[in-house]
């Protein structure tokens, strides 16, 4: 019997989901002969049922766009904003891909993604994930797609930072994203050369990151790139988190933690001012944001996708369901979707990148 799936981008959006779609897809079809179906907008357009064919035109010329052409949101099945109430619309989900005659739902996205998945799996679905994002925090797998394509962006922006900080003598801090891990600004710190890299991962303390600023100074360098990770913080705001994950299940502190993490370009701002004041040289910041997940996805991001995309039908194809397509060396793996729910893969302190930066130079401000 001809196998039917769906397939859904959930989450930020990140370069490489059109080379996925387009993996999944033509495996799935092409190869395999099974009839597909996009929805829109993530898990919102699977529970509004709106759907886009994915046929072979479809999916042809796809490759090397940005985006997705589904559409994503960062909505859930299980609290779904509709007419003004936070609803559980998991049975119209369940419902939606019955109606469609599905065998297998495909979700496109990444750590909270997966969470999704697993409780739609819990409501009775077979589903299958794909990693992707540009923060490359999902666990169990070696990598996420997105993530080369924003290392280059934001190595090529540290290195354009660079000419100017040299020629202005100034102290350049440059935000970029990770979300809560400090994958992209360990990786982009290292290849830009960036004389500071703070990373959530590792508290900072801003004496400390000034020292190293003032003493390249005195070396005759009064220029310096900060590369500063969304999430990082300083040694008291990391207890302060520390306290506030310990305490979870409270409601206000929960609050507090969101509240904690609209503010990534504050602390940026602050941060910049402080080492002005600190060092007596001027400081500029530079917040990177939604440019890092822009635009045409890297060769090795497109080749990652296709791979993950295609192994993702094999999959299927035999009736395996229930994991995470992850990228296991030149390989792939299914992987339990309950054994990467809820984890973090964030940066270990003594991760051979940390090793490599600090052989270098740079400070970590610790
Ligand atoms: O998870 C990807 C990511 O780009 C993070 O690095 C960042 O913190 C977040 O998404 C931004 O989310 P939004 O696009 O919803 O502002």
């Amino acid at each position: 019997m001809t196998q039917s799936i769906g397939i859904l981008t959930s989450g930020g959006d990140t370069p490489g989901l059109n080379a996925a779609i387009r993996g999944v897809g033509k495996a799935c079809h092409t190869h395999y002969g099974m009839r597909i179906i996009g929805f829109r907008d993530g898990f919102r357009g699977l529970m509004e049922n709106r759907t886009m064919s994915l046929d072979g035109e479809t999916l042809s010329g796809i490759l090397t766009l940005g985006g997705t052409i589904l559409g994503t949101s960062r909505d859930k099945p299980h609290k779904m904003p509709v007419n003004g109430k936070v609803l559980d619309m998991t049975e119209t989900i369940v419902a939606n891909y019955h109606a469609n005659g599905l065998d297998c739902l495909v979700c496109l996205g990444g750590g909270g993604t997966v969470k999704n998945a697993l409780r739609l799996q819990q409501a009775g679905l077979n589903v299958v994930t794909l990693p992707k994002t540009i923060d490359n925090d999902v666990a169990l797998t070696d990598t996420t797609f997105g993530f080369d394509t924003a290392l280059g962006i934001a190595t090529d922006a540290i290195d354009r930072l660079h000419s100017t900080a040299h020629s202005h003598h100034r102290i350049i801090v440059v935000e970029i994203m990770g979300h809560r891990a400090g994958w992209l600004a360990l990786g982009a710190g290292i290849a830009g050369g960036a004389d500071v890299i703070l990373i959530p991962e590792i508290p900072y303390d801003v004496d400390i990151v000034a020292e190293a600023i003032k003493a390249r100074k005195r070396k005759g360098k009064p220029f310096s790139i900060v590369a500063v990770a969304e999430g990082a913080l300083t040694k008291p705001e990391f207890e302060a988190q520390q306290e506030a994950a310990a305490k979870k299940k409270d409601k206000k502190t929960k609050d507090m933690v969101v509240e904690a993490e609209l503010i990534y370009a504050e602390r940026t701002l602050k941060l910049a001012r402080q080492l002005e004041l600190l060092t007596g040289l001027e400081a500029r910041p530079t917040i990177l944001g939604h440019l890092q997940r822009g635009g045409t996805p890297s060769a090795a991001d497109r080749l990652l996708a296709s791979r993950l995309g295609t192994a993702a039908a094999d999959l299927i194809h035999n009736k395996q369901y229930g994991c995470m397509v992850a990228a296991r060396g030149e390989a792939t793996e299914p992987v339990a979707l309950q054994a990467v729910a809820g984890q973090v893969k964030t940066v270990p302190p003594d991760h051979p990148w940390v090793a490599t930066a600090r052989g270098v130079g740079t400070s970590f401000g610790d």
